[in-house]
């Protein structure tokens, strides 16, 4: 099959309208059978609850080539289960696990072209999302909804690749205690926007968030959930008001079985960050981007950047994505 004549190594993390997405419509209480379209366009009611009340949420995650020249997938079981409950708390009805790791499935393959050549740098992301579709003006649920999943051919989310990036404490909060930040609902990403922007215009790449009912406690990043390195130590934020991120649950089965360190998920105070060595920020589209500063309110705490043991599991984790080791069972769906 021939690939599509992109520089896939001089890719960042854009959108690149690819051939084929799926689509799926609930109506009258039940999913339709869903199909793939060329249309990448989507007309919806002026008053769409989306439009109105936000209410949408989505999915991310990569497609690989592997060494041996698969295509395959990295645990969309996962991201089926995590989109089910973000689709609970927002009172949008789900779609079925099954045929979302099925709709992934299709739509990577109907768009094998476009999946970045193995060793090039680059993946394909994978963005599942639902929306609800028909008009609503009272606040309510919407009754008739929309399922999509479509794909684009990434590099690394950070500018710059994997320079160790330079993080500050935010002033402003992300998610409130028994709110929505452990469902990935397109209202948490909304809300973050003024935050994201202030904190590239003073010279940050991200910002961390601290718990936002006592601001002690570090929670996770707009894009990523966070580790910290110490010793033999992995230790990473315990919380209900964080993304449950699938990269740092697969990274916790890395350092323990894979790298025999020694794991801790635990809450995570801002007053210790200094004590660790090394800190990275982990999710699908971080992957695992060492983080060099964190910036708290003009107090600077260094870290090694992509240190030993933040190379040693990157490479363990893209060495399992990308098929060069042995995964754990279940962790790799086949595409082709
Ligand atoms: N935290 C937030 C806020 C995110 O948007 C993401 C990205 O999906 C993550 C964490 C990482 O989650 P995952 O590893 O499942 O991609
Ligand atoms: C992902 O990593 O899949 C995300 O959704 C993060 C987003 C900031 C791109």
């Amino acid at each position: 099959m021939e690939k599509k004549n992109i520089d896939w190594s001089s890719l960042g993390f854009g959108y690149v309208k690819t051939d084929m997405r799926y689509v799926s419509n609930f109506k009258n209480g039940a999913w339709d059978d869903g199909c793939l379209t060329d249309q990448d366009t989507v007309t919806i009611s002026e008053c769409a609850c989306v439009l109105q009340y936000a209410q949408t949420c989505f999915e991310g995650m990569k497609a690989y080539t592997t060494e041996d020249g698969h295509i395959v997938c990295f645990r969309p079981d996962l991201n089926a289960q995590r989109m089910a409950n973000s689709c609970r708390r927002l009172k949008m009805p789900v779609f079925p696990e099954d045929r979302f790791v099925q709709a992934v499935v299709e739509t990577v393959r109907a768009n094998a072209q476009w999946v970045p050549p193995y060793g090039s740098g680059a993946s394909l992301y994978v963005r599942p999302y639902m929306f609800g579709s028909d008009a609503i003006i009272g606040v309510k649920p919407a009754n008739e909804y929309q399922f999509r999943v479509f794909v684009t051919p990434v590099g690394p989310y950070f500018k710059g690749g994997v320079k160790p990036l330079t993080v500050r404490i935010s002033d402003l909060d992300r998610a409130a205690p028994r709110g929505t930040g452990h469902v990935k609902a397109g209202l948490n990403y909304a809300m973050s926007l003024y935050n994201i922007v202030d904190a590239h215009e003073q010279g940050y790449d991200e910002n961390v968030y601290v718990d936002s009912a006592t601001r002690t406690h570090i929670e996770e990043t707009g894009g990523a959930n966070i580790i910290f390195i110490s010793g033999n130590k992995l230790v990473t934020p315990k919380s209900d008001t964080i993304l449950p991120s699938i990269t740092r649950r697969s990274l916790l089965h890395v350092a323990k079985e894979y790298l025999g360190l020694e794991v801790e998920e635990r809450p995570v105070a801002l007053s210790e960050i200094g004590d660790f060595t090394e800190c990275g920020l982990c999710g699908t589209a971080a992957v695992i981007s060492p983080v060099g500063t964190i910036v708290d309110h003009g107090k600077e705490i260094h870290y090694a950047g992509m240190g030993p043991t933040i190379q040693k599991l990157y490479d363990t984790l893209t060495g399992i994505q990308m098929g060069r080791l042995p995964a754990p069972e279940g962790w790799i769906q086949v595409i082709e």
